[in-house]
């Protein structure tokens, strides 16, 4: 039999993209939020120390896949692409794409964006579904400017360089609150579900994984976690 992948392995390498509030960002030296702290009480829960390696969003994948990172919080959605290369724990908390216009916009809802520039985070669904084609519902890739993170391209909106973005609902609500002059549209885009992605060949790490989660949403962990930085 194979030894296991995880045998003598006390550090779980967690890859994130830590530019997303509330669910991973940097204050000051620290890495805060919901991902940080649901990673730190699984490592916890299977005896491990934690280790947080932060990237950019669109080199996670690429991480887990190579076993430079044994999972992924990133508040990342469970997409039917994305599970060709990795498995997914179950879900623990959800999202929905909004988009953010300067508060005098003339855009009043996705189907105004299509003769419109829209910023989006590289790698991210919002730059998925955007860069898409019309038959498919998205704007086509010549409509679509995509920034290293979500920061820059609320940046890129104040600046007049795109004339909307699209990102997911509650970053966005912590971009807008820290900036002026901007506001976020209500949208009907379908609930996306955040999932732990989980190298393809470590099926053991992803039953402990999903074992931890289970044990951490019955006692009322996970959620106690959302609610200290979402508030309803
Ligand atoms: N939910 C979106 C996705 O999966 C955006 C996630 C971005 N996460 C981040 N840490 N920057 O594509």
């Amino acid at each position: 039999a194979e030894e296991s992948q995880n045998a003598g392995k006390d550090t779980l390498v967690m890859a994130t993209n830590a530019t997303f509030p509330p669910y991973e960002y940097v204050d000051g030296e620290e890495y805060k939020g919901i991902d940080i702290e649901i990673s730190q009480a699984i490592a916890d829960d299977l005896g491990m120390k934690l280790q947080v390696d932060d990237m950019d969003f669109d080199s996670i994948i690429p991480a887990i896949t190579t076993g430079k990172a044994d999972m992924s919080l990133a508040g990342m959605t469970v997409t039917e692409d994305r599970k060709k290369n990795v498995n997914f724990s179950d879900s623990y908390a959800t999202g929905v794409q909004v988009i953010i216009v300067p508060e005098d916009s003339d855009i009043t809802g996705p189907d105004d964006l299509s003769d419109k520039l829209i910023g989006v985070q590289q790698g991210t669904t919002g730059d998925i579904y955007c860069s898409d084609t019309p038959e498919n519902g998205g704007y086509g890739e010549d409509h679509v400017v995509a920034y290293q993170n979500g920061a820059s391209a609320v940046q890129a909106l104040k600046t007049g360089k795109v004339d909307a973005v699209v990102i997911d609902n509650e970053p966005a609500k912590a971009f807008v609150a820290e900036n002026e002059g901007l506001k976020i549209l209500d949208t009907e885009y379908i609930t996306e579900d955040y999932a732990i992605a989980i190298a393809k060949d470590n099926t053991e790490l992803l039953d402990k994984v999903n074992a931890s989660l289970a044990k951490l949403k019955a006692d009322g962990t996970v959620q106690s976690i959302i609610d200290k930085y979402i508030k309803a």
